[in-house]
């Protein structure tokens, strides 16, 4: 059994099984911490085997420096992620299977090659766990080229086992018209297309950052650059130079789950449940940006490097994106009295990657601004997932899109981000912010008095929190250990942006198995194993893993090493404007420094120059902006 699992070139089991692996286990935070920087470690290899013929999946780590196989265990109760090649898979057994082609031909879809599959998980809902299912769902396409999500072919679910990769069962709750107005969205399809004038970035001196392998300097700060295929984007040893001294503020950051709940209740969309980090590997899904960037100005692409499902390495080109942004005023005065103005522009780097993960894209960016503040931030864009109504129907649950009866059902987004916060070293401790009115009486007798009120969160149950932006809440993290000028703690403030949590009652499946958006802010200990908020192999779990289970032994968060996990969820309720492809929506959070500097860190911030009119570069109020717009 272990043998078959790992070896890739035994004869015997190369056919049966697809392995994927994490391409790294990486060395323990303790070992880290203490390298000098030229320390070597073991490299070793985090893998995962799925052998399809005996219907069972393994994970281990292997250490490549050594050669051996450290630790090997069967998975149990749960599956991997569906790999790419699977969605292939899915897809051609569907095609294949006679029952499938029957029910598109209820349907008036005589050519099976015209439509598309995409694989569903399956989540909890089907009687057969042991096996590894998906729930899949067709489109159709009109032509070659056409947006085969404009015509969803609802009530039609097959049910197929990936690992048998053959039909199961189709779910067939009865014929709704297909919807034949087109959704294309290429340019071509676009008509009296609106140009503006050029505006071109120009950086005639190059970029501001110094990049060694996977470390980057910019401005004080300093961090390192890495990329799973689970979570994507990594930061890790994120510091701020402050007076010559390196300050660590995240150990590692990174999103460690998303999931998707949509609220319709009709048999086909009740049942999506979209985790995208544990069960469709994110990271996997990334863009080339080679194939059309993003971003303006001098970019630095890095490469992300995975492996493909028969264990070759699989190179995702110019998988992240790093750049500068100028980000208008950073700060300013005016002291009237001299006729004296200061003010300094805000320069930010953004580390950024995008993915695709079916029909939706999510775009993930981290902003490194000068006054050390640190912004994530996600931009949802794609195309909804939709459904279709009988003509002239509506729904409660979701708005009609066009008169065919195209139909977006109400859902959230919700990406919960794992923190491994070390503000100024790895002892920490948790604050809650909120604002409250003074009581009334002596003390307060123009009854103007509020104030912000701090609380400790001591242990895991107590620091399962929601946002409330009628209190103006926030959270602090402070090390307890190192006071700053005022002799106060330094700190960092979480600061929410919008934010909201699951709305699916808590006995839902959805609620049992994506624990982590019920609330917005959890906090634990650090611990090297827990590392993902829906436990390690969400697909088809039965709940319950995950932050919910490791916080019941509610340990003790004060003055430790501390993880938090913060949530970010989206309402989406679909508009026509999102359709047929969704203009970017904006949602994320900030940590600032509180305290943890002694005053702005962004004084020293050089004053730009002023570029003369004349060379195209500033032309405000001038005649170059007044030209009739020529389409
Ligand atoms: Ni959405």
């Amino acid at each position: 059994m272990r043998r078959c699992g790992f070896s890739a070139g035994n004869g015997r089991c190369r056919s049966a099984a697809a392995s994927f692996r994490l391409p790294l286990h990486e060395p323990s935070k303790a070992q880290v911490l203490a390298s000098d920087g030229n320390t070597r470690v073991d490299r070793e290899a985090f893998i995962i085997v799925l052998d399809n013929a005996r219907q069972e999946s393994y994970h281990g780590v292997v250490s490549l420096t050594r050669q051996k196989v450290r630790s090997w265990e069967r998975i149990p109760n749960a599956q991997p992620p569906i790999a790419i090649d699977e969605f292939v898979g899915c897809e051609a057994a569907c095609k294949r299977d006679p029952e499938f082609q029957a029910a598109l031909r209820r349907r008036g879809i005589t050519d099976v090659e015209t439509v598309i599959v995409d694989p569903w998980s399956a989540g909890a809902y089907e009687d057969d766990q042991g096996r590894r299912l998906v729930r899949a769902l067709t489109f159709a396409r009109f032509s070659p080229t056409d947006n085969a999500y404009a015509h969803p072919i609802d009530n039609l679910v097959t049910i197929v086992d990936l690992n048998e990769m053959k039909v199961l069962r189709i779910d067939d709750y009865g014929v709704v018209p297909v919807p034949q107005i087109p959704g294309n969205y290429g340019a071509d399809d676009t008509k009296a297309p609106v140009q503006l004038k050029a505006l071109e970035i120009h950086q005639p001196d190059g970029p501001s950052f110094e990049i060694d392998g996977q470390s980057v300097r910019w401005e004080r700060w300093q961090f390192r650059i890495g990329f799973t295929p689970r979570e994507g984007l990594v930061l890790y040893t994120i510091g701020f130079e402050d007076q010559g001294r390196l300050r660590s503020i995240l150990y590692r950051a990174s999103l460690s789950e998303m999931v998707v709940p949509y609220g319709d209740v009709s048999p086909v969309h009740s049942h999506k449940n979209a985790f995208d980090g544990g069960k469709y590997n994110i990271g996997a899904l990334a863009n080339s940006l080679e194939l059309g960037c993003d971003c303006l100005g001098v970019i630095r692409y890095f490469d992300a490097t995975l492996a493909g499902s028969d264990g070759s390495p699989v190179v995702i080109r110019n998988a992240i994106c790093m750049h500068e942004e100028d980000y208008g005023i950073l700060w300013k005065h005016v002291d009237f009295r001299i006729e004296q103005t200061e003010v300094r522009r805000s320069r930010r780097l953004v580390v950024s990657w995008i993915t695709t993960v079916g029909n939706y894209e999510y775009g993930l960016f981290w902003y490194f601004y000068q006054d050390g503040s640190l912004e994530f931030e996600v931009k949802l864009t794609g195309i909804l997932s939709v459904g279709a109504l009988k003509r002239g129907e509506t729904s409660k649950y979701g708005q009609v899109l066009n008169a065919d009866g195209l139909y977006a059902p109400i859902h959230q987004h919700f990406f919960n981000l794992r923190l491994d916060v070390d503000i100024d070293g790895v002892t920490n401790s948790m604050y809650e912010i909120d604002i409250e009115r003074e009581s009334a009486g002596g003390h307060n007798p123009e009854k103007n008095g509020f104030y912000a009120r701090a609380t400790v969160l001591q242990r895991e149950l107590e620091a399962q929190r929601t946002v409330d932006a009628l209190k103006g809440r926030f959270w602090r993290i402070v090390n307890p250990h190192t006071m700053n000028s005022v002799g106060e703690p330094v700190g960092y403030r979480l600061i929410p942006g919008s934010n909201t949590v699951m709305f699916a009652d808590s006995a839902a499946s959805i609620a049992k198995r994506a624990t982590f958006a019920t609330k917005n802010l959890w906090v634990t200990p650090y611990a090297e194993q827990e590392r993902y908020a829906a436990g390690d192999y969400p697909n088809q779990h039965p709940g319950g893993a995950g932050l919910p289970e490791w916080t019941l032994a509610n340990r003790s968060i004060e003055e430790t090493d501390l993880v938090l996990w913060y949530t970010i969820g989206s309402n989406h309720v679909a508009r026509l404007e999102d359709w047929p492809v969704m203009p970017v929506m904006y949602t994320g959070f900030m940590l600032r420094p509180d305290g943890f500097f002694n005053d702005n860190p962004a004084m020293d911030v050089a004053p730009s120059h002023h570029h003369g009119h004349g060379h195209g570069h500033v032309h405000v109020n001038g005649q170059g902006t007044s030209h009739d717009r020529k389409s």
